[in-house]
């Protein structure tokens, strides 16, 4: 029997309601691509693991304490990082395959201290200054609204408290950009809304976070147009009350 999907009014497969054939096609897509997508990301990167990101994760996430949130933590690749002083981890991924990764993988570690949720790293629902740390890695090129996504960062961190960035952004090589612009659509659409010429360091300024340590270096093993990184620390100030 064939099912036309424009007469049912919920959809058999991801349970919707829908009466528009044309939805169904995305729906579809989006839902393999982001399968495949979760299923190859540990694989697709493990050079690039291996010749760099290891050693910065390592480096980086050591200056982690207290209560902290990680915003789109793909497979958990940098569970193995944490230290003991974290004393509670909350790990977000709004991506439903990526969070069977995490989970996964999240069971290997101590299960006491770790929490995994669906958030989006632009609304959390966690009450003002609910985090010691903030880490995000290879993740703020991927979210739809830097601005909004920096704003909660900056909200759910306590005075003092600290954002630990990975990112790739946009390149210091005008002719790099000009590709990284022209790329950018196509590169969006296979790499999970991946954007490549975010300017984030300024991004992060712009929220009243102080970045006081910043370091830039290529990727190793990737191509030119996703290859700078910037890595760091940005802390909210001690006397941030309120927001000037
Ligand atoms: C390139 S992966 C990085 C994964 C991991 N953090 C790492 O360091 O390898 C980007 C991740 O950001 C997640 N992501 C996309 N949009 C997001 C959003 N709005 N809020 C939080 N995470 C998001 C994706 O689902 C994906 O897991």
């Amino acid at each position: 029997m064939m099912v036309r999907y424009r007469t049912l009014n919920r959809h058999p497969l991801f349970g919707v309601n829908t009466t528009q054939e044309d939805r169904i096609l995305p729906m579809v897509m989006k839902q393999i691509h982001s399968y495949l997508l979760a299923k190859s990301y540990d694989y697709a990167m493990r050079n690039t693991e291996k010749r760099c990101l290891q050693g910065w994760r390592e480096e980086l996430l050591a200056q982690a304490s207290g209560d902290l949130l990680e915003i789109g933590a793909g497979t958990g690749v940098n569970l193995p990082h944490y230290p003991d002083k974290v004393s509670r981890i909350i790990l977000s991924e709004p991506d439903v395959q990526m969070r069977k990764q995490l989970q996964r993988k999240a069971g290997q570690f101590q299960k006491e201290r770790l929490d995994i949720t669906s958030w989006g790293a632009e609304s959390t629902g966690m009450p003002d200054a609910s985090f010691d740390t903030i880490v995000s890695t290879l993740v703020l090129c991927s979210v739809p609204s830097l601005e909004t996504s920096l704003n909660e960062i900056y909200r759910l961190l306590r005075p003092n408290g600290v954002l630990l960035f990975l990112e790739h952004v946009i390149s210091d090589h005008p002719p790099t950009r000009i590709w990284q612009h022209r790329l950018e659509p196509l590169w969006g659409l296979c790499a999970g809304n991946c954007r490549l010429t975010r300017d984030t360091a300024t991004a992060i300024l712009a929220t009243g976070l102080q970045i006081e340590q910043l370091t830039e270096a290529p990727m190793a093993g990737t191509p030119a147009f996703v290859r700078r990184t910037i890595r760091g620390a940005a802390r909210k100030s001690l006397d941030s009350g309120e927001r000037a």
